[in-house]
């Protein structure tokens, strides 16, 4: 039984460059939202439901396997229910790394290591791992690291090579004389920089 289908009926607004939630269950709290899906806590659970934007709904099938795949893996939120255009898994408390960049919260050698332990186990169950950056890796408040929006790790498919270009980023940040936070606005400029120029613009 899919206890969480109705709640998946929200309705977005895509006019201009952002969509934008307009109405939603009244037991969802809108918690984020990304390029292809708003994500909502589930009231009274530790849950959150991701939901996908019209054109964006077949994401939820793929990233559906992807969960499957790593069920019980650590550092991947567990998935408890998919649907058409949704998918519900844990909420993970704490920051995304690009939060801890603009509050200046410093950004620890041991989560690098972490994520890169998470990839790790992802390649050994036959993933190729893509689209890693600083919005889908949460850091909790005990120091543990998780990673989220996981459609582009799909098998077999092009590998970018964002999660390396920021590792040699990581160097500069630890140098003593760089600075440990950043504005929204200048981290959101190198990142449409980095999509637009460096990444595989084809992807
Ligand atoms: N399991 C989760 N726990 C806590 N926050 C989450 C979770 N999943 C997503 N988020 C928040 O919602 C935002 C959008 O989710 P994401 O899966 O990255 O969507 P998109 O595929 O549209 O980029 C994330 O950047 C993060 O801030
Ligand atoms: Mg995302």
């Amino acid at each position: 039984m899919r206890r969480y289908h109705d709640y998946a009926d929200v309705v977005f607004d895509q006019s201009g460059h952002e969509t934008h939630v307009i109405r939603h269950h009244d037991q969802l709290e809108l918690h984020g939202i990304g390029r292809s899906a708003a994500v909502f806590r589930i009231n009274g659970t530790a849950l959150v439901i991701k939901v996908f934007f019209p054109g964006f709904t077949h994401i939820a099938a793929e990233e559906h396997v992807i969960y499957d795949t790593l069920q019980g893996v650590p550092h991947f939120p567990r998935l408890y229910e998919a649907g058409p255009n949704y998918i519900v898994i844990d909420y993970i408390a704490g920051k995304t790394l690009f939060e801890c960049l603009t509050e200046g919260i410093w950004i620890d050698a041991s989560y690098i290591n972490q994520v890169d332990e998470a990839l790790l186990a992802a390649r050994a169950l036959g993933l190729t791992p893509s689209d890693v950056h600083l919005r889908n890796i949460i850091l909790s408040p005990d120091g543990r690291i998780y990673l989220i929006d996981l459609a582009r790790f799909r098998q077999g498919q092009h590998v970018d090579h964002q999660w390396e270009d920021l590792k040699r980023m990581y160097r500069l940040y630890r140098l003593p004389f760089m600075p440990k936070r950043y504005s929204k606005r200048l981290l959101n400029a190198v990142a449409y920089l980095y999509r637009t120029f460096v990444n595989d613009p084809r992807q």
